[in-house]
Parts: structure tokens; C-alpha cells; sequence
């Protein structure tokens, strides 16, 4: 049987260096929190009751975002460096034998892959621990690794401990760590806070251990960007980047065309079927999952939303919570703006608005429409300028269309209020009242003509040039 794992991964921290009233972890790249991404790597080595995230700032909002993960809690309710929140797991991490590893909620771009590498250098050297290496053109805030002539990793110095010629070393802690899970435990209690900030630090495990006589191995990643840790905004930005970049490169490799790739932005969870386009400037957000032979048009948002096979989206069209099934065409200028359905082979056109509105199978509204809390059945024609009237100011209600029925343009419709199927509304209609199916409802003024008044006013001026009417 393989020994066991246990993973600690520490998210205590506020981020000072964020300039932030949110904790670090909580902050996002390629569309989702830090800590998730740190989190459901964890998850490819180790069951969820194997993970313990020790939490301080803010520390019911990171519980919250990892509920759905089952994974589980220490508190550590003063940040008293990266040793003391490991040690604070101490009394509730039960399993005492095989390794920990120690993983930094800042650092979000690890691989499972590299993780493994780095349990087999410490499982199979007998080292009692193993850390993450890397050369950094500029190491500038990064812990700086120490090395014997044997190559093991002696001491790590941090920034501002650092000597000017250790300052000058390039390797760097990425501040992951697979640790002899018996021996960490031993000697953790043996940190002391003998350092300016007066913390407990995690790297000083390495000359402890040293001091009793173990060696620690250097792991040096092949890939240096994978170990970023995110301090400011800035750092932010640059793996907010790498992450939409690897996104789009493996939709690419599944099959899906983007046009001008560094100008989309599709977050980490989104789903994409073969032979869909994205073009240029699109967002695709959230948990969206978009089916095969679809296209997402220019500067288009689809956030939260599932889009069935060939649908498709022409540019400056935003969908949001919203579903919509095959063969249906949105844009340009559509907006989906909540909890919508659009049905199969339904057609929305420039300046319509939909809320909490199902759109039947076939049905059209092609321009400048508001279809609010309305429920409007298959091949139904909204004609341009329709507006449901879903609130009346203390209450929203709801309108029915039945099928086939014809709104004619610019008709108003008062809700409570319900068509019949196959129902007309002649066009500029106010409708208060239900329609029965398959009749005419007309519900406006109706047009006079008075012949020559145009011709009499216009004599009329010229007889009496003083009179302004
Ligand atoms: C740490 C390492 C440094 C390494 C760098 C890599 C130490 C002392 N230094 O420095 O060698 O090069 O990471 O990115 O470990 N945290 C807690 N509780 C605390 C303090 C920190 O949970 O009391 C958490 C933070 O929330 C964060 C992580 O530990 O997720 C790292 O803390 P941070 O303050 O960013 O450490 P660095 O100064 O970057
Ligand atoms: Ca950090």
C-alpha cells in the first residue's frame, strides 16, 4: 500500500502587498479564486479528508468558496508566519505516518504532474524532506536556497534576512515542500522567531532538519512560471494571463477555432464543442458550456450560460444565466439578461432584452423588444417595439403568449395579462384584457382623416403673416 498522504495548504493570510480589503487567496485568475485552483490540484494527488486548508483572514469566506470541494479546516486566527499556520494543523491532522505536503494558497499555476515528481524525490531518496526549486532572472522576494557542495539544500534565507551575496543567488523556494511526515512533526515545535518579522517560518525546517542530521533535496521545476506566487496585483495580472493562455491553447488542441487568441478571455471551467468559433475579443465565463458548431461573435459575453449545438451568437450580444438550445441565433446587440430559455431555432435581434423570459421553439423577435417574466410559446413573431409591462411598480407579473400568435409592432402589453395561440395584435396595441386564440385584438385609437386641414392652415398663414399658432 502506497504511505499516506496528507496535504496542508496555507491560506491565512491577508496579502498586504495587494492593497486589498479582500484576502489574497480570495482574489481571481483565469476565472476562478486562488485558492480554488490551489485546491483542486490538491485534489488530483489526495482525497478531500487528506486536504486541510488552514484559513485566518477572512476565513468564512474561503470556507464558503470551498465548500463544494468537501475538503477540511484549521484555524489560525493570528498569522504568525508560514511555520506557525502549518502547526496549526497539528491537533487535527490525524494521520501521523507518511508524507505532508505543504502547498502556498498564493502560488496557483502548479501542476499535479510536478507534485508527484516531487513526493517520488523524497520518497524514494529517503530525504527528509523535498522542496521546490527554481532560477528566477530576478529572485527579488523570493526565499533565495542554499546549497552544500553535495547539491542538498542547506538553508532557505528569506529577502530580507538575506546577506547582499545571498541576495545574488537566483534559486529561489517556491514554497512548496513533501515533508517526512513523522519528522516534520517532530520538529516543528523546534522553530523559533528569530527573524525581523518575528514569525514562525516553515523554511526553517531546512537547516533544523539539517541540524539533526537529514538531508533536504532540491527539486528544480523544469518550468519556472509554473511556480509564480502572487504578492501584488501586478504578479496577478501576469498568471491571470498564463491561465487564459493555456485555456484557449487546449480548446484550441480539442478543436475549437479562435480567432486572435490573446484578445478572448475564457475562464478555466468553461466548456467548448469541437468546430465552434470564438472570434476576436469574446468573453466566456464562469461554469458556460458551449456545444459543437456554435460561433461566438466579436466582443460577445456569455457568462453562466449553456449554449446547445449550432447556435449562434453575432457580435456585441451578452447571455447571461440563460440557456439556449440548438440552431438558435442571438444578435448583434442581444441581451439575455437573466434566468432566460431561448428555444430551438429561436431568433433575438439587435436591442432586444430578455428576463426570466422562455422564448418558445421557432419564435421570433428580431428588434428593439423587452420581454420581461413572460412565458411565449413556439413560432410565436414579436415585432419590433414590443414591450412587456412586468411591473407595476410594487409588483412583477407575468405575461403569456400562446403559440403561433402574431405581436404586432410596437404593442404594449399589460401584465397579468395572456394571448391565445394563434392570436393577432394589430400593431401599436396597448393590451390590458387576455385575447382568446385565433382572434384580432386591436387596442388603440382610431385613425381620422380630415381632408384639407393641412392646405387651410397653411392659407391661412399667409393671410394674417402676424399670427404665431
Ligand atoms: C514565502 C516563503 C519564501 C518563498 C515564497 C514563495 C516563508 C517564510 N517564505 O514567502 O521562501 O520564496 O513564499 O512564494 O515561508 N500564510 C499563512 N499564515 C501565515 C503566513 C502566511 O497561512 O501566518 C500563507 C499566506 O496566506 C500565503 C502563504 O502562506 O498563501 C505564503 O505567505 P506569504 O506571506 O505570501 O509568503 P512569502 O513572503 O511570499
Ligand atoms: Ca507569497
Amino acid at each position: 500500500m502506497e504511505s499516506p498522504l496528507t496535504i496542508i495548504i496555507l491560506a491565512a493570510g491577508l496579502g498586504t502587498r495587494m492593497k486589498s480589503r479582500k484576502a489574497k487567496v480570495l482574489h481571481q485568475a483565469g476565472g476562478k479564486t486562488l485558492i480554488e485552483h490551489v485546491v483542486d490540484t490538491a485534489l488530483e494527488l489526495t482525497a478531500p479528508s487528506s486536504i486541510h486548508v488552514v484559513v485566518g483572514h477572512q476565513a468564512a469566506d474561503v470556507r464558503k468558496t470551498l465548500a463544494s470541494r468537501g475538503v477540511l479546516f484549521a484555524e489560525q486566527t493570528e498569522q504568525k508566519g508560514t511555520g506557525h499556520a502549518v502547526l496549526c494543523c497539528e491537533s487535527v491532522v490525524r494521520e501521523r505516518a507518511g508524507r505532508v505536503v505543504v502547498l502556498y494558497g498564493d502560488v496557483p499555476l502548479l501542476k499535479s504532474a510536478t507534485l508527484r515528481r516531487l513526493i517520488e524525490l523524497q520518497s524514494g531518496s529517503g530525504a527528509a524532506a523535498a522542496a521546490i526549486s527554481t532560477f528566477q532572472d530576478d529572485p527579488t522576494g523570493y526565499g533565495r536556497i542554499v546549497r552544500n557542495e553535495r547539491g542538498e539544500v542547506v538553508a532557505v534565507v528569506e529577502e530580507k534576512a538575506a546577506t547582499s551575496e545571498q541576495r545574488g543567488i537566483r534559486e529561489i523556494n517556491a514554497g512548496i515542500y513533501c515533508f517526512d511526515a513523522p519528522l516534520l512533526w517532530k520538529h516543528l515545535h523546534d522553530l523559533r522567531p528569530d527573524n525581523p518579522a518575528r514569525e514562525l517560518y516553515l523554511t526553517d525546517m531546512v537547516e533544523i532538519l539539517n541540524r539533526e542530521g537529514h538531508s533536504v533535496l532540491p527539486l528544480v521545476a523544469g518550468d519556472s512560471s509554473e511556480l509564480l506566487g502572487i504578492n501584488t496585483r501586478v504578479e496577478l495580472a501576469a498568471v491571470d494571463r498564463i491561465l487564459r493562455q493555456q485555456k484557449v491553447r487546449q480548446l484550441m488542441l480539442d478543436g475549437v477555432t479562435i480567432e486572435r487568441p490573446e484578445t478572448v478571455t475564457i475562464d478555466s471551467q468553461v466548456q467548448i464543442g469541437m468546430d465552434t468559433v470564438v472570434e476576436a475579443f469574446a468573453r466566456i465565463l464562469g461554469d458556460s458550456r458551449i456545444g459543437s458548431d456554435c460561433r461566438i461573435g466579436a466582443f460577445s459575453i456569455v457568462n453562466h450560460s449553456t449554449l446547445e449545438d449550432n447556435v449562434l451568437v453575432l457580435p456585441y450580444t451578452i447571455i447571461n444565466t440563460s440557456q439556449v438550445a440548438t440552431g438558435a441565433q442571438l444578435g448583434p446587440y442581444t441581451r439575455l439578461r437573466m434566468e432566460n430559455y431561448v428555444g430551438a431555432g429561436a431568433h433575438i435581434g439587435n436591442f432586444v432584452e430578455l428576463k426570466k423570459t422562455r422564448l418558445g421553439d421557432g419564435s421570433k423577435a428580431s428588434h428593439l423588444a423587452y420581454l420581461g417574466d413572460s412565458v411565449i410559446g413556439e413560432k410565436v413573431n414579436i415585432g419590433a417595439g414590443t414591450i412587456t409591462c412586468n411591473y407595476d411598480g410594487r409588483k412583477k407579473s407575468q405575461t403569456k403568449i400562446g403559440d403561433r400568435a402574431f405581436v404586432g409592432s410596437n404593442s404594449t402589453l399589460v401584465a397579468p395579462v395572456e394571448i391565445g395561440e394563434g392570436s393577432y395584435l394589430a400593431a401599436g396595441s396597448v393590451i390590458t384584457h387576455a385575447v382568446p386564440p385565433d382572434a384580432l385584438a386591436v387596442a388603440r385609437g382610431r385613425q381620422v382623416n380630415k381632408e384639407q386641414w393641412a392646405r387651410r392652415r397653411r392659407e391661412s398663414a399667409i393671410q394674417n403673416p402676424d399670427s404665431r399658432s
